[in-house]
């Protein structure tokens, strides 16, 4: 069987940062059993999928995202995948059968105004999402004020739009997970024992023109991460342990303590993770980027990170 993984490429995939991610989990987790894995953030999911093969001990899994199309194909993959490969194998061939740029360029805008038309079959709609996913510019997801895909056509010769091996591995892993479309915040309810959670929000933008985060017509402002936080101390009260990752704006310009102000009482810790949202490669490079968590490092049997918190301090 076919490692799973995203089946979508998503801006802030986190499939970069994983063994960073992993060395940070609490270090009883793989000790207890029944887990539940909750991820109100999931976009492309890189650390969903990693969880779920490298953790048996995780019974179950909460996935949410406020991307109604995105959360379709979650469902899809999970409870259609036979017939979301037959569609997806006829949208390929039909799409190499084109040959000249301009027709294919014709063909791409004629599926991004289909999908634009919202189709309420989920198989059309998931179809439609992976084919725009695989043939758009840099594999964006991008939507105007009135929530239309925006994003125009990429440029590649024969690009990969059926990953059957990808698919049946993906619906096999989401059978035990429930999967919810809306806000972040439903998500508290469905604790249960044993649970963990992992967020991975639209990053703060780390100047006014720089950063992507526009996956939603609803934009994740200041405030949407202030009540972030706020969810985090009902977690805290409740004690159920979570990480968060995020834009390190304190790395990147000295002066901007948002970050570090909002969850001073937590453990914040930073990694290396290179961003490639910007087109313009030039500005494409390591960052770092924040982990909260609020159980300590300490308590962590991981005991080999890499020390760059010690460096950055150093440099800034
Ligand atoms: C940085 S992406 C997550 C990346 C993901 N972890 C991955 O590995 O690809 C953030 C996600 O949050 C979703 N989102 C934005 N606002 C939200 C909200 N209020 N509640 C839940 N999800 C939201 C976006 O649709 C997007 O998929």
């Amino acid at each position: 069987m076919a490692k799973a993984k995203p089946f979508i490429k998503w801006v802030g995939g986190k499939s970069q940062l994983i063994e960073q991610l992993e060395t940070r989990l609490p270090a009883d987790f793989d000790k207890k059993e029944d887990i539940t894995y909750i991820e109100p953030f999931v976009g492309g999911g890189a650390m969903l999928f990693h969880m779920l093969q490298a953790h048996k001990n995780i019974k179950h899994a909460v996935i949410n995202d406020i991307n109604p199309d995105l959360i379709t194909c979650y469902k899809t993959v999970r409870d259609q995948p036979n017939e979301l490969i037959r569609s997806l194998a006829f949208i390929q061939e039909d799409y190499y059968s084109v040959k000249a740029e301009e027709a294919k360029k014709a063909y791409y805008l004629r599926m991004r105004d289909r999908f634009n038309a919202k189709p309420v079959d989920p198989i059309e709609n998931t179809t439609l999402f992976f084919f725009l996913n695989r043939t758009c510019f840099n594999g964006l997801y991008r939507v105007n004020k009135a929530g239309k895909f925006n994003v125009p056509c990429g440029r590649y010769e024969r690009p990969l739009i059926c990953d059957a091996d990808t698919i049946h591995a993906d619906s096999q892993l989401l059978q035990h997970a429930t999967i919810l479309t809306g806000d972040f915040e439903q998500t508290f309810e469905y604790i249960n024992g044993n649970t963990f959670f992992y967020f991975d929000p639209p990053y703060r933008p780390l100047s006014n023109t720089s950063s992507f985060n526009d996956y939603a017509k609803e934009s994740f402002n200041d405030a949407a991460q202030i009540r972030l936080k706020h969810f985090c101390d009902r977690l805290q009260t409740v004690k159920i342990p979570f990480m968060l990752s995020n834009s390190d704006c304190f790395g990147k310009n000295g002066t901007d303590r948002f970050f570090d102000d909002l969850y001073k009482d937590y453990n914040i810790d930073r990694v290396w993770a290179s961003r490639s949202v910007n087109a313009n490669g030039t500005k494409r490079g390591k960052l770092t980027e924040i982990l909260v968590r609020n159980y300590a490092l300490a308590n962590c049997t991981r005991t080999n990170l890499p020390n760059i918190n010690n460096q950055l301090k150093l440099a800034l």
